[in-house]
């Protein structure tokens, strides 16, 4: 069974990345960001985008992979029932493999022999994205909004007045 899910989902991929294929290269002709994301997300993702800002963005704004390592996404992935102290409904297959496509491409591996972050003042890669922010130690994802007042709509490029003016 789950062989032929996967079988049907390559092909899918497969589907998607030769239909991509025809099409010319937005990124090269530097067409805004599609939906307002910091990464130009090609076709092949968009499903896994959808879904993952349907079951992720709910209670607070969808984080975008690249602020924590892949391994955290994983894990998250795979223990919905201890979320932070919440119960998460559990993504059904092959929902959750499309999902962690998405994740999986738009993150980056720890190093190795790093502890697993599972929050964001302890994500190396949340740091190295805040080159200019001293970080007050209450960062979370409730609070993203106060400098991306975009974030509820997944926008984590545009920054409020204060942070685009300063140097
Ligand atoms: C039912 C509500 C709910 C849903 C749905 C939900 N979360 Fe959360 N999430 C929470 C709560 C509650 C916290 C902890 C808030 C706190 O203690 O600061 C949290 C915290 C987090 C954090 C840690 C942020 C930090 O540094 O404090 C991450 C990362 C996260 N969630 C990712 C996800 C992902 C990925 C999904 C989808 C699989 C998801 N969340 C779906 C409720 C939810
Ligand atoms: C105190 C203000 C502040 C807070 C809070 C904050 N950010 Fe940022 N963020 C910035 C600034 C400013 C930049 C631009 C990089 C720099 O100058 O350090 C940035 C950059 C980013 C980038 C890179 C954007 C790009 O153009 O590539 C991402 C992704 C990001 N932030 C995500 C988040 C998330 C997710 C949260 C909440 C968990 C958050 N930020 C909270 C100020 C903040």
């Amino acid at each position: 069974m789950l062989l032929m899910v996967w079988s049907i989902l390559l092909g899918w991929g497969m589907a998607l990345a030769l239909n991509a294929a025809e099409k010319p290269n937005v990124i090269a002709q530097g067409t805004p960001v599609a939906l307002g994301t910091v990464d130009y997300v090609p076709e092949r993702y968009q499903t896994g985008l959808k879904l993952y800002l349907e079951n992720c963005g709910s209670c607070h704004v969808a984080l975008p992979p690249e602020v924590m390592p892949t391994d955290t996404w994983r894990t998250l992935l795979l223990e919905p029932e201890q979320h932070y102290g919440q119960q998460l409904k559990q993504i059904s297959r092959p929902f959750i493999f499309i999902v962690w496509d998405y994740l999986r491409a738009f993150s980056r591996p720890l190093v190795q022999e790093e502890q697993t972050p599972f929050r964001l003042t302890q994500s190396p890669y949340f740091k190295a994205l805040h080159p200019r922010v001293e970080l007050p130690r209450t960062v979370n994802a409730t609070s993203c909004v106060s400098c991306h007042q975009n974030a509820r709509d997944y926008d984590y490029r545009t920054l409020t007045a204060e942070w685009e003016d300063s140097p």
